[in-house]
């Protein structure tokens, strides 16, 4: 029959990849990072399209077949020129210029393109902005992910400092995140059939609890 997916939204750092991943293991189908293929394109971008202000989304484009994708046990994973450059893709670097590329339908088309082609052929849970929106919007289970900012900034943090981090630390994190949102905008409203969780309060093992328990009862 037509292929499980399951859509998982919603803003930067509200740990809709974790969740994602979490979920797709115990339900065993694949999980698909959708913000990696923005990331992917963005990293190539970085090398050969020049300053960043005048990047258009042809010359970005351009590099669009050096990305391609493959099955790996557990995600459909994301290949550089056959590479798995999955370190490179969460540099700093990448994370500040991926959301104007972002903001290039040419660009939003083509990864749109490469994650329907994942989901077409086998069981996925997909993270991203807009997946139960525009690009699943038959997906048979949508949630949403929502957390306080302050919450969203001090989690990235633990992540990628793995310490306490200070107040001043999160605060600064708190300013770039509700930048990044706001330039992400457009496509991080809800789908109306998707399930909205606050994990602000919610440990992720109950959210994902939660998710699986929703996808059983939706086969
Ligand atoms: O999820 P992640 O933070 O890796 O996504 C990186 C960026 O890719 C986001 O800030 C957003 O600009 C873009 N994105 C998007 N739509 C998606 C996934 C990611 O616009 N479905």
């Amino acid at each position: 029959g037509t292929p499980l997916t399951i859509a998982i939204d919603g803003p930067a750092a509200s740990g809709k990849s974790s969740t994602a991943q979490w979920v797709a293991q115990k339900l065993g189908v694949r999980h698909v990072d959708s913000g990696a293929f923005y990331r992917a394109i963005t990293y190539l971008a970085l090398s050969t399209c020049g300053d960043p202000e005048s990047w258009v989304a042809d010359d970005v484009l351009a590099n669009a077949p050096r990305i391609s994708w493959r099955l790996t046990e557990r995600s459909v994973l994301p290949l550089i020129d056959d590479i798995d450059q999955d370190t490179a893709l969460r540099d700093a670097p990448v994370t500040r210029q991926v959301s104007r590329v972002a903001q290039m339908l040419a660009v939003r088309e083509w990864v749109n393109q490469m994650v329907r082609s994942a989901g077409a052929a086998v069981d996925v849970v997909v993270d991203g902005r807009d997946i139960g929106t525009t690009v699943f919007p038959d997906a048979q289970l949508k949630v949403f992910l929502v957390a306080d900012s302050w919450e969203r900034a001090r989690r990235r943090l633990v992540q990628r400092l793995r310490r306490r981090p200070t107040d001043a630390e999160i605060a600064e994190e708190t300013e770039e995140l509700v930048a990044r949102d706001a330039k992400d905008a457009t496509q991080s409203a809800p789908a109306r059939d998707a399930i909205t969780i606050d994990t602000t309060t919610v440990t992720q093992e109950e959210q994902v609890e939660r998710i699986v328990a929703l996808a059983r009862a939706t086969r």
